[in-house]
């Protein structure tokens, strides 16, 4: 261990994340804090109210990303930035983000507590909608930033009630007057996990090198609508039994991939009209696929549109393709990787190298700064769930990774 190792207050980010916990809370253990909501809105202001406090000036972009800055000694430096952000899923957990949030925040409180100076700002960053959840594509805050898409396109998506981005912004009072885009000199995400690796192995630390080039596909099934009793089986064109075999087959495709960690999801259905006595006429579906070698992803691909094509021709039905939203594979910032490791020596931390699976802020950041990301473990792996659960004692040493590294790098 180095002698000037600095340590977050353990207590002081549970107390944070506890007290995050209560806003949204759904199913007694979970989370639903959906992206503009009344409850994103509320934890929102608390985050602000906790910045403020802690010396930061926050500025807030159109997007309602939220930037909260303890100035560094030359403000003519671009800020070393530290993000996530505060949305869940519906059925979402207390960590998922919100620990990457707060983190920073521990940043900042305990350069406070230390009365400690950097050379550059250290800048904390609320992401606006990275689930996707009510709004899609997922982590559209961090994407149209960093103008990977386009700002008015993102302004105008609507939720399923019809209400546009830019409006819900509006209610919540978070379309903030900041430019869209800024400058980083770096950028550092902590994630829990959000898989079993770190866990199982009993490591505590991981050092994200990149993602995984990850697909989702939009279809729209077409066939044609009648009574569940007496339209003869053979005259049927029921666009959910088309669905049911894309699904399956879908399923079977991320099976046959599973031994170089393959991944394919159906996640999304609608059905129309979605009633008993008559079968359907429409059904919209979201699948994804994730893989993270190239010409893999390519092969799962091919066996994807294969797969559709089958299933159309067996249901007798249509089914359009659309592009959904995709992210590549690229590894992340070489300087920042090494920073971490170094750092993660420095500390006497054990840590693991390895990619994730999961989309993240951290990507679309990681086209106009240099980044990379901290994994912290969660209990078995699972999130996007209300029982999504961390240990304090093992998610530390991330927050100490994260803290040592992002003064390293300020004072560089
Ligand atoms: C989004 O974060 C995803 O991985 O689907
Ligand atoms: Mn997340
Ligand atoms: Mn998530
Ligand atoms: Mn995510």
């Amino acid at each position: 261990m180095v002698a000037n190792v600095l340590e977050v207050n353990p207590e002081r980010l549970w107390e944070s994340l506890e007290r995050s916990a209560e806003i949204g809370r759904f199913r007694d253990v979970g989370l639903r804090r959906l992206a503009l909501s009344a409850e994103d809105k509320q934890m929102r202001d608390l985050f602000v109210e906790w910045a403020k406090t802690a010396g930061c000036t926050v500025e807030i972009d159109r997007l309602g990303n939220i930037f909260a800055r303890r100035p560094g000694t030359d403000p003519s430096l671009p800020p070393v930035a530290i993000g996530s952000h505060l949305d869940t899923q519906i059925c979402g957990g207390r960590y998922d983000g919100i620990l990457g949030v707060l983190c920073g925040l521990e940043v900042v409180r305990t350069l406070n507590d230390r009365g400690l100076q950097t050379r550059r700002g250290i800048e904390v960053i609320c992401w606006t909608n990275e689930e996707g959840a009510r709004f899609n594509p997922p982590m559209m805050g961090s994407m149209a930033f960093a103008g990977v898409l386009p700002l008015e396109s993102v302004l105008a998506t609507t939720d399923d009630a019809g209400i546009t981005v830019e409006q819900a912004l509006d209610e919540i009072g978070y379309a903030g007057p900041a430019p869209v885009g800024r400058t980083f000199d770096a950028y550092l995400e902590l994630h829990i996990e959000q898989a079993p690796v770190l866990d199982r192995e009993g490591c505590d630390v991981g050092i994200v090198v990149g993602g995984y080039k990850t697909q989702a596909l939009r279809l729209t099934i077409n066939g044609d609508t009648g009574h569940a009793g007496g339209t003869p089986m053979a005259q049927r064109r029921n666009a959910l039994v088309g669905a049911g075999y894309v699904i399956a087959a879908v399923n079977d495709i991320g099976l046959a991939f599973a031994a170089d960690e393959g991944r394919t999801t159906t996640t999304r259905i609608e059905s129309f009209p979605n009633l008993a006595g008559t079968y359907a006429e429409q059904v919209k579906l979201t699948i994804d696929f994730r893989h993270i070698d190239a010409d893999r992803f390519k092969a799962m691909r091919a066996e994807v549109d294969a797969a559709i094509a089958a299933a159309a021709k067996k249901a007798n039905v249509e089914i359009e393709v659309a592009e959904g939203w995709s992210w590549g594979s690229e590894l992340f910032a070489p300087e920042c990787i090494e920073l971490l490791k170094s750092t993660a020596k420095e500390l006497g931390l054990p840590y693991r190298e390895m990619r994730s699976q999961a989309g993240h802020d951290a990507y679309a950041v990681a086209t106009m700064a240099p980044t990379a990301m901290i994994f912290t473990p969660c209990f078995e792996g699972i999130s996007h769930n209300v029982n999504e659960a961390i240990e304090l004692t093992r998610s530390v040493p991330g927050a100490n990774l994260l803290l040592n590294a992002a003064v390293t790098r300020a004072n560089r």
